[in-house]
């Protein structure tokens, strides 16, 4: 395959956008780099101080990884030097802050799946991009870019600019993500269901029983608990990943703005399709709060329908 690195990638998708000017090309670089500087530390997790927590709680009542941190801070300071936000939004951080210059707004979740950090487990960085407008809170579908870094076996960072889905793997020999995955598109059907089914004591009957069916018609279950290596599968294999409300959780897990969103944008745009509870689709709601929780169902089109057709 013909070595086209992000940049260059960026620079052309960039030329499809008549209004373009070069702006978000500067943002999605500069989380690219940062995303960099975030995978080097995790491969040296064991030796640097990273791993463990920082003693503090974040918004959502977990605990804060020190990984959390360094990776917060890392994107905050880049974005800032990059003078294109105007508002960051960070599942780190309680308010967003406000950078005065540039003209959009950043929300990210700087590490998903941080408790899986000590134990060696692929996370990722998560990111969704808006024009800035009057309020912050804009539906997921105004976003105008989201994408993700998943720190794995390799470290590939995955974005959409609303035509398309392409992958970019990092080549550490020369530090520079390539295309690997041009053009994604999540295959129509998937035998791989991804839930965590500790959970079923608190889900409804339905629900239940069509966890068993998936189980009665030979699927298999893989359940990672970094939600971007459990989509980044789902998008490579096709399947369902599902964090659905249940009795105790009412409104999910997941957050709207900064996991939910992102990865609706990025599986609607590989041809897979997205729900929040019944038909409703999470980029369609309007969100309250920075941290609000959205229940998800994702994935491919075939399966998400029979969950919706599914006997009530
Ligand atoms: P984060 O580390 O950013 O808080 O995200 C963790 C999320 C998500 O990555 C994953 O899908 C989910 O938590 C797993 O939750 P459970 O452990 O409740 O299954
Ligand atoms: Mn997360
Ligand atoms: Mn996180």
């Amino acid at each position: 395959m013909q070595a086209i690195s992000l940049t260059d990638f960026i620079l052309e998708d960039q030329k499809t956008n008549l209004h373009a000017r070069g702006n978000l090309t500067r943002i999605l670089n500069d989380i690219a780099e940062s995303g960099k500087i975030i995978g080097l530390h995790l491969k040296k997790a064991g030796l640097v101080d990273i791993l463990g927590t920082t003693g503090d709680i974040n918004t959502s009542s977990d605990e804060v990884k020190k990984i959390d941190v360094f990776s917060n801070n890392l994107l905050i300071k880049t974005l800032t030097i990059g003078e294109q936000v105007a508002t960051i939004a960070s599942e780190e951080l309680e308010n967003p802050i406000e950078l005065g210059t540039g003209d959009y707004v950043v929300f990210m979740d700087p590490l998903d799946g941080s408790a899986n950090t000590d134990a060696n487990i692929p996370v990722g960085t998560i990111f969704s991009i808006y024009h800035k407008s009057d309020s912050i809170l804009q539906p997921g579908r105004k976003q105008v870019a989201a994408g993700y870094i998943l720190y794995g076996t390799s470290d590939i960072l995955v974005y959409t600019c609303g035509h398309g889905v392409n992958g970019f793997t990092l080549d550490p020999s020369i530090g520079t993500f390539l295309l690997s995955h041009s053009d994604m598109k999540i295959p129509e059907d998937g035998d791989i269901y991804s839930v965590n089914e500790a959970n079923s004591p608190q889900w409804d009957d339905t629900l239940i029983r069509f966890i068993e069916s998936l189980k009665t018609s030979g699927k298999r279950a893989r359940y990672i608990g970094s939600m971007v290596a459990d989509v980044h599968r789902t998008l490579i294999k096709g399947g369902l990943f599902m964090y659905p409300n249940d009795n105790k959780n009412t409104t999910g897990k997941l957050r709207l703005m900064y996991e939910v969103n992102p990865m609706a944008f990025l599986v609607e745009q590989a041809g897979g399709r997205v729900i929040s509870h019944e038909t409703t689709n999470p980029l369609d709601a309007v969100p309250s709060s920075v941290h609000e929780k959205s229940p998800v169902i994702l994935g491919s089109k075939s399966l998400v329908e029979n969950f919706i057709h599914f006997e009530k």
